[in-house]
C-alpha cells in the first residue's frame, strides 16, 4: 500500500507511540484488503464503549492511548445511561468502570455523546459521497445506504485509529465497484413500521454479506429505512443496501436488478412476529424496549402520542441520544408521565440491565436478533403499539 512521506514518518513512530500503533492498524488492514493507499475521512464513530462488551482489557487499552483525534468523532452506546444508571439497576462497580472508559475516550478529544445515530447530531453532518470510518453496524448501514456516504464496517480499534490519523484505508465500500448490488429482493406486500425490522431480519439472512437491492410496493420513511438496515446488519452482515426508486445512490447510479432474486411475502414477515427469540417461547413479556437504533425526534413524538394519558405497569424503555432528549424535554416528560423511562447513552442490547428480565418486546429486528444472545432473555418483535399493549396496565 502506498504511503506518503508524512504517513511513513507516523508509521516509524516520529509522532509518538499512539499514532504509530494507529497507523500500524490502518496499514495492516489496507494490506489485507488490497487498499492502494489512505484516504481522508470526514468523521469517525467508535464502537467498543460498553464495559459489558470490552471489559477490563478494553479499558486498559484505551487508557494507555495518548493524543487527539483529527476529525469529529463520537462514541457508540455505553452500557448504561451515564446519569440515571442507578434507575436501570446498574451496579456501582459497573458504573465506575463505564465512566472510566468514557472519560478515557473523551481525553482523546472524542465527543462522549454515546449514540448509534450520530447522523442526527448537530455538528456531525454527513453528505453523499463522504468517506467515513464508522463502526456501529446500523450507523454504517444508514450512512452507506440512506445518505450515500462511504464507510466500511470498522471495528472499534480501526475506527479509533482512523479518527486519530484522520484517514482510513481505501478499500471495500469506499470503492465504486463494491457498491454495486449483487442480490435482488422483491417484496410483494405493503409494509409499515416494525414490518421493516421484520423484513430486515429476513433479508439479512438472504443477503449474508452481499449488497442487496430491493423493489418495494411501499415508500419507506427514513426511520423505517434505519430499522431495515439495522436488522439486516444483525441477521446478516449487510453494510450497504439499495432500494429501487428510493435510495439516492440507486437512482444516481441507475443500478440494474441482479439476476438472483428472492421474493418476500406477507407470510415471511408474519413468521418473524410469531417466532419468539430465545429458549422459552412460553414466557410472558415483562419489559418492552424501543429505540434500536436510537429514536429520532419523530419517533419520540409518535411514542409520546401513543402513551399520553396511559399508565404503564411494566418497564418500558425508550432509547435515544442525550442530545435529542435534551432538545425535546416536553416529549420526554410526556413519555415519562406514563411510567416509561427515556434513557440515553445506552441501549437494551449493550447494557447489562436487560439481563434482569425474562422476555423483552421490541419493535426492532436488530434487537430481536441480539437480545437472546447478548442478554440471555427471550425477545418478541412487534409494532410499537403492541409493545405498549404488553406493558400497559389493565385500567387503560
Ligand atoms: Fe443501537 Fe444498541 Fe440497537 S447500539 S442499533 S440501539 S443494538
Amino acid at each position: 500500500m502506498y504511503l506518503t512521506a508524512e504517513e511513513e514518518c507516523i508509521l516509524e513512530g516520529e509522532e509518538g507511540e499512539t499514532l504509530r500503533k494507529a497507523m500500524e492498524i490502518l496499514v495492516a488492514l489496507g494490506d489485507i484488503y488490497g487498499a492502494d493507499g489512505l484516504i481522508p475521512i470526514k468523521s469517525a464513530q467508535i464502537a467498543g464503549v460498553s464495559y459489558k462488551t470490552i471489559g477490563d482489557a478494553g479499558l486498559e487499552w484505551i487508557s494507555d492511548l495518548k493524543g487527539q483525534v483529527k476529525v469529529p468523532s463520537v462514541l457508540n452506546p455505553a452500557g448504561m445511561d451515564m446519569v440515571r444508571w442507578d434507575e436501570m439497576g446498574i451496579s456501582e462497580e459497573f458504573a465506575k468502570k463505564q465512566k472510566q472508559i468514557v472519560e478515557a475516550y473523551g481525553s482523546l478529544g472524542i465527543n462522549t455523546m454515546c449514540t448509534c445515530t450520530p447522523y442526527y447530531l448537530e455538528g456531525f453532518s454527513v453528505g453523499y459521497g463522504d468517506h467515513l470510518a464508522w463502526s456501529e453496524s446500523s450507523a454504517v448501514s444508514y450512512a452507506n445506504s440512506v445518505i450515500g456516504a462511504r464507510t466500511n464496517r470498522e471495528g472499534g480499534p480501526s475506527a479509533l485509529s482512523a479518527a486519530l490519523v484522520g484517514k482510513t484505508a481505501n478499500y471495500g465500500y469506499h470503492l465504486d465497484e463494491n457498491r454495486i448490488p449483487n442480490v435482488g429482493i422483491r417484496v410483494e406486500c405493503e409494509l409499515h413500521g416494525a414490518d421493516y425490522g421484520a423484513l430486515g431480519y429476513v433479508a439479512g439472512k438472504i443477503s449474508g454479506n452481499r449488497v442487496p437491492i430491493f423493489s418495494l410496493t411501499s415508500v419507506p420513511t427514513k426511520d423505517e429505512l434505519k430499522s431495515l438496515g439495522a436488522a439486516m446488519a444483525a441477521s446478516g452482515a449487510v453494510a450497504l443496501y439499495h432500494i429501487e426508486n428510493v435510495t439516492l445512490e440507486a437512482q444516481k447510479m441507475n443500478y440494474e436488478f441482479p439476476e438472483e432474486v428472492s421474493v418476500v411475502e406477507r407470510s415471511d414477515i408474519e413468521e418473524v412476529y410469531a417466532t419468539v427469540g430465545g429458549s422459552d417461547s412460553n414466557s410472558e413479556c415483562d419489559i418492552a424496549a424501543v429505540g434500536c437504533p436510537h429514536c429520532s425526534p419523530e419517533e419520540l413524538q409518535s411514542i409520546a402520542d401513543m402513551v399520553a394519558g396511559k399508565t404503564l405497569e411494566k418497564e418500558f424503555w425508550v432509547f435515544t441520544s442525550r442530545e435529542i432528549a435534551e432538545k425535546y424535554p416536553d416529549l420526554v416528560e410526556t413519555i415519562e408521565k406514563s411510567g416509561a423511562k427515556v434513557l440515553c447513552d445506552t441501549c437494551m442490547v449493550v447494557s447489562p440491565a436487560a439481563n434482569n428480565f425474562q422476555h423483552m418486546a421490541v419493535n426492532s429486528g436488530k434487537a430481536y436478533n441480539y437480545v437472546p444472545g447478548m442478554c440471555r432473555i427471550n425477545s418478541t418483535l412487534c409494532s410499537v403499539e403492541n409493545c405498549i399493549k404488553k406493558v400497559v396496565s389493565d385500567d387503560n
